[in-house]
């Protein structure tokens, strides 16, 4: 029996954020429901893509994970382009990382689309609390200032991640 297909809706996703975030861990968790304990930096950016069925529509994710690493940020502005979403992740038991998130998102205004969305990620929340340096308010009052999606996640047990990339595909799906 033949399945009916359901009209495909692709966007380019761009992961960005400083280097040791979870950038990669969540492109890998969502795409491949894996998870790496030990820190292999991203040299440039690496691809991987997974696809979503919502009621009437299916969404590709293109899923672009670039490096953080302060020596691969002149190469960001060439995977901005044409980018639909974009995941700004800061880590909860960073403050550093959290604090350069105005500079991610300048870099977003900078070089990427117009129409670009743009969504901010507290990740690693399964540390425990006493590692936590970003409290969830912190977090919600920087996206709210920004007009940004926010969540917590921790690619490393899952929490947030399928709520994430569901939360998107809805606002695409209900957009088109
Ligand atoms: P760059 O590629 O250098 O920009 O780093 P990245 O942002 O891609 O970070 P990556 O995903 O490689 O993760 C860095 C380290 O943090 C690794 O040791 C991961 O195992 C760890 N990590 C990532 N996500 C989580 C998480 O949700 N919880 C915990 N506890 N560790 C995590
Ligand atoms: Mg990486």
């Amino acid at each position: 029996m033949n399945g009916i297909s359901l009209p495909v809706i692709k966007v380019k996703m761009v992961v960005v954020g400083d280097a040791g975030v979870g950038k990669t861990s969540l492109a890998v968790r969502f795409t491949d429901n894996s998870f790496i304990q030990h820190y292999k930096q991203t040299v440039g950016a690496s691809f991987c893509s997974r696809t979503l069925d919502f009621k009437d529509k299916t969404v590709v994710f293109n899923i672009w994970d670039t490096a953080g690493q302060e020596r691969f940020r002149s190469l960001v502005p060439m995977y901005l382009r044409d980018a639909g979403i974009a995941l700004v992740v800061y880590d909860i038991s960073s403050h550093k990382s959290f604090e350069n998130v105005e500079s991610w998102l300048l870099q977003l205004q900078q070089y990427g689309p117009r129409d670009l969305k743009c969504a901010l990620i507290g990740n690693k929340v399964d540390l425990e609390d006493d590692l936590r340096e970003v409290p969830t308010q912190e977090g919600e009052l920087l996206a709210e200032g920004h007009g940004l999606y926010f969540e917590e996640t921790s690619a490393k047990t899952g929490e947030g991640i399928d709520k994430v990339f569901n939360d998107i595909g809805s606002v695409l799906v209900e957009g088109c």
